[in-house]
């Protein structure tokens, strides 16, 4: 199960990336928000991380205006390795070697035809298992 939210900076590239889902048939959890009115990102980088952490979900989608700062707080969550790709390069290298559990996007940053190219390839890409990369990290995290 896939847990996405936004702020108020990421909601329509939210419903757009819902809509992408939707007709993929890829379950998701969407935690808010559900409105354009202005909201506190950590907020919904707590909800998406902590669904994550409690396994109700196995990956997720942040959005905000920029995706710096919901990425920062999704990012101090043990845990958690939340990457802000705005390209498809990125969002494959960040599953290949960091088995990044979260993508980060900005809603002021990127359209909608490009952010739904990155989302496929961060949930298709499986991490390479690498014993490299898995030392890595492993040191991340200490
Ligand atoms: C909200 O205006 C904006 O600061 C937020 O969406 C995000 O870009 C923060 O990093």
């Amino acid at each position: 199960m896939l847990a996405i939210a936004s702020d108020h900076g990421g909601f329509a590239l939210k419903q757009e990336i819902l809509a992408h889902l939707g007709e993929k048939g890829i379950s998701f959890k969407d935690f808010g928000c559900f409105t354009d009115r202005s909201v506190d990102y950590p907020d919904y980088a707590k909800a998406v991380t902590s669904a994550i952490i409690n396994g109700e979900c196995t990956q997720g989608i942040l959005i905000c205006g920029t995706g710096i700062g919901i990425s920062i707080a999704a990012n101090k969550v043990p845990g958690i390795r939340c990457a802000l790709c705005h390209d498809v390069f990125s969002a494959e290298a960040t599953r290949l070697h960091n088995d990044a559990n979260v993508l980060a996007l900005g809603g002021r940053i990127i359209g909608p035809s490009h952010a739904i190219m990155v989302v496929d390839t961060f949930l298709s890409t499986p991490f390479s298992n690498d014993e490299r990369h898995i030392n890595r990290i492993t040191k991340i995290e200490k």
